[in-house]
């Protein structure tokens, strides 16, 4: 077999996802483990959105409704968007791929924070294009100047992870407001909302604001994480009319499906889920701070669900032996950051055992 492959496809490194518990226990030959890697919902996933997947189980012989009506006319409604501004996705992940595709060319460029969500230069490489990656500020916050010292002619999108995975920090509103200005008009400018539900301080930004007042803004957001939903994959963009046009014209027909369109909608609607689940969350990022600190590791003051703890030694022997204990977190070594780990806080009892599992995992690598 002769296989002829662009060097920028066989040049990308591929993404390499949290471990699934599944995985673990099969090549460890452990039971009973825990996964706090990939920032999922602990609690599980909606009531009121399993009963509406149950319902519509007996229709899985027909297609999706291809063009989402009911859910994108539900979150028009939430947002005070038009629903010609809204583009559902397999996944927020696929949304950032139907960007990539619609608007990078061999050569065109795309700015990015780094470290931030992997996905965005692998998408950009994947249609040709060169990933321009903008280190963090020293306090781990995207660095808008920096940003924007690095647009040139050939700049097409920039992407902002707000809050930034994996650091947890999130972008004032005054300080997106006076980067924005600066950006020229004809870049899109992407922000991936996908942890805004946990965000706690006032004053950061909500680029939905953006997109209503006209501007070349794309809003990324997931039904992964606080909804609980990251199995069926449902994510969506909000943009500019003009913006979703362009992405509707390469859209799969029926690229959201149709469990995922019936259980979103009915996850909107489960206050609830939504706020046990923030309780839950919030509680768990407090009693980690706590017992990180007691521990005596630095970590990092975080509005998402997750934590990015520096364990000054090596993250991947680390990773390593707290899976020997069952417990999956996620080495930052692929993220520029070989001594950091990321943890998501989990139920109470997951929280404990992971601290534990820590304080076991540091007395054995000898700190
Ligand atoms: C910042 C960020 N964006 C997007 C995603 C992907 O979300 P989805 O499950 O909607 O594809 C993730 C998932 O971890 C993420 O961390």
């Amino acid at each position: 077999m002769k296989l002829i492959v662009p060097e920028f496809i066989s040049s990308i490194k591929p993404y390499s996802p949290g471990k699934p518990i599944e995985e673990l226990e099969r090549e460890y030959g452990i039971e009973d483990s825990i996964k706090l890697a990939s920032n999922e919902n602990p609690l599980g996933t909606s009531p009121r959105a399993v009963a509406a997947i149950s319902k519509a189980l007996g229709q899985l012989n027909r297609y999706p409704e291809g063009s989402g009506y009911y859910l994108t006319q539900k979150l028009s409604g939430r947002l005070g968007v038009k629903p010609e501004n809204i583009v559902l996705g397999n996944g927020s992940d696929e949304v950032i791929g139907m960007l990539t595709r619609a608007f990078i060319t061999p050569g065109d460029e795309a700015i990015m924070p780094f470290p931030s969500f992997l996905m965005y230069e692998i998408m950009v490489r994947a249609s040709g294009g060169i990933a321009v990656t903008a280190p963090l500020t020293a306090s781990l916050f995207p660095d808008l100047n920096l940003i924007k010292e690095k647009i040139t002619e050939r700049t097409r999108l920039i992407f902002l992870t707000h809050p930034n995975n994996p650091t947890g920090t999130a972008i004032a509103a005054d300080d997106f407001k006076r980067f924005f200005k600066a950006v020229p008009p004809d870049i899109i400018v992407v922000v991936d909302e996908a942890y805004i539900e946990f965000v706690r301080d006032k004053d950061v930004l909500n680029s939905v604001d953006f997109v209503k007042s006209g501007g070349m803004v794309v809003t990324l957001r997931t039904f992964s994480k606080v909804y609980g939903l990251a199995g069926l994959r449902i994510g969506y963009g909000v943009m500019h009319e003009q913006i979703a046009e362009v992405l509707h014209r390469i859209r799969q027909p029926f690229n959201a499906n149709s469990l995922a369109q019936v259980a979103a909608i009915a996850a909107l609607d489960d206050d609830e889920f939504l706020k046990e689940t923030l309780a839950l969350i919030h509680s768990g990022i407090k009693y980690l701070y706590n017992e990180i600190e007691r521990i005596g590791l630095k970590f990092f003051p975080t509005q998402t669900n997750f934590l990015l703890i520096d364990m000054a030694m090596d993250a991947d022997e680390v990773f390593e032996c707290m899976l020997r204990k069952g417990v999956i977190v996620r080495s930052m070594t692929s993220y520029g950051y070989p001594e950091y780990i990321r943890v998501n806080a989990g139920l109470a009892e997951e929280n404990e055992r992971f601290v534990r599992a820590l304080e076991d995992v540091i007395m054995e690598m000898g700190r």
